[in-house]
């Protein structure tokens, strides 16, 4: 067959690596944020919309949404507006006294994730968590924190176990106990180890298991796991958890910064009705701007402005609402709840065009496939049914099969992170064209890889 893909230039990765071989002069690794380290390494110069541009000018329809963020598309012309009219009316990081802005997102920021009553903001995701950690520590003056094996919460220490554990690292599959803990970073003291346990998604067995051995402050979790794809709960697996969390008064923390206003403006807890004690959210919420936050009961809440010393927790941070984030993140929420866009109604259409066209193509191949779709957050599985857990996806996907489908995806102009199993997601700026354009490059790295 001919190959009818738009993007005709070839892939150069020279440009790329010379641009990360001069950063790595100055900065280890040579980019900021060793999460961005990929093969192949490409360095990108430019984006709008739906299109990315690397280097060498080649250009890409873009799924990775910069891990996800961009959920209007690259440079939002209304977002933009916004954030350059702040900065030309004057306005600043006072770093004094509270700001009519951050009132009016916050109220925004509530009218959406609704379950909520109150609502903090910071810098990035991993801040949030690493705040919904203490305030549930404070609140429930426990220490120890139950993780889900697969769930990624941030770079902090109480946190940074477990994700795309090697099957050999864990060793055998655990059901109704703790996993051994795997950190995915040097120097987390043992004595902060030794308060986290880590438990298989969709299994309540083990949760009650850590319950009556250790005094819970928090089980957090993303409530459908988008760090390994896209893994959803089973029925009544995320009742479960609201049921332990009452009967035995842990903190339940759904940690939203990915399946927040990206799964819909209330995010999975909007979609569900099953409410965190805390939440947190960020990426989706502004657009790819760097802003994140921490909502929950006014009771948690509030113990920033506790008259307990012993409870008050310390949420600060001097670029906490700088002006630029807080418009951009104002002018994406207005977006994407605004009925008269119905941009959830345009994503949903959109990804189930894709997923149509490509389960065609994995069926046309004879490739077994399962795609799981959380509205526009995607992942096409190679295995036979979707997974449940982490170790169900480790023992049954076919990880180099994965890899050489997203490089000749690449080679075509279709950009997923390279990663095996990182989560595609559609934006608002993505058209029934991209799709197309998509599938068709599908179709030609499927006859490629299968010829
Ligand atoms: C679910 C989840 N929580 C927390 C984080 C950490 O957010 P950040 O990278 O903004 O610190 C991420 C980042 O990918 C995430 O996906």
């Amino acid at each position: 067959m001919s190959d009818t893909t738009f993007s005709k230039q070839p892939l150069d990765l020279e440009p790329s690596a010379a641009v990360l071989a001069h950063n790595s002069r100055f900065v280890p690794g040579g980019l900021a944020s060793v999460n961005r380290k990929s093969d192949p390494v490409i360095a990108f110069a430019r984006a709008q919309g739906s299109r990315l541009w690397d280097v060498a000018g080649k250009e890409y329809i873009d799924y990775h949404a910069g891990f996800a963020p961009y959920i209007l598309g690259h440079n939002d012309p209304d977002q933009v507006a916004a954030v350059t009219a702040v900065m030309a009316a004057g306005l600043s990081n006072y770093g004094s006294g509270p700001t009519r802005d951050e009132g009016e997102l916050a109220e925004l920021f509530l009218s959406c994730a609704s379950l909520a009553d109150k609502v903090q903001f910071f810098n990035s995701g991993s801040e949030a968590t690493a705040q919904a950690i203490r305030v549930a520590r404070a609140a429930t003056g426990r220490e120890h924190v139950i993780l889900v094996q697969g769930s990624y919460n941030g770079n902090q220490n109480v946190v940074a176990f477990n994700v795309m554990t090697p099957v050999e690292a864990l060793g055998r599959q655990v059901i109704g106990d703790e996993y051994p803990r795997v950190p995915i970073t040097a120097g987390i003291p043992v004595a902060e180890q030794e308060l986290v346990h880590v438990v298989e998604f969709n299994d309540l067995a083990a949760v009650e298991t850590m319950l009556a051995r250790y005094d819970v402050a928090a089980m957090i979790t993303e409530p459908i796991l988008q760090n390994i794809g896209v893994v959803k709960p089973q029925p009544g697996y995320i009742e479960g958890l609201r049921k332990l969390a009452d009967d035995h008064g842990f903190v339940l923390v759904f940690d939203e910064v990915k399946t927040g206003f990206r799964a819909g403006p209330g995010g999975f807890q909007g979609l569900t009705g099953i409410r965190g004690d805390l939440s947190t959210y960020g990426k989706a919420f502004a657009n790819g701007f760097p802003i994140a936050a921490l909502a929950g009961n006014s009771e948690m809440m509030d113990l920033v402005v506790s008259e307990d010393v012993s409870k008050r927790v310390l949420l600060a941070g001097t670029y906490n609402c700088h002006p630029v984030p807080v418009a951009a993140a104002i002018a994406c929420l207005k977006k994407l709840r605004d009925p008269a866009l119905d941009v959830y109604g345009h994503l949903d259409g959109l990804a189930q065009r894709l997923e149509d066209g490509q389960q065609m193509l994995f069926d046309k191949y004879g490739v077994t496939a399962t795609i799981v779709r959380q509205g526009s957050a995607h992942c096409a599985y190679f295995m036979d049914h979707a997974p449940v857990n982490w170790w169900d996806l480790a023992s049954n996907h076919d990880f180099g099969f994965d890899a050489k489908f997203r490089r000749e995806l690449i080679e075509r102009g279709i950009y997923n992170f390279p990663l095996p199993t990182k989560q595609g997601s559609i934006s608002f700026a993505h058209s029934d064209e991209d799709i197309d354009l998509t599938l068709a490059a599908t179709d030609a790295a499927l006859h490629r890889l299968l010829e």
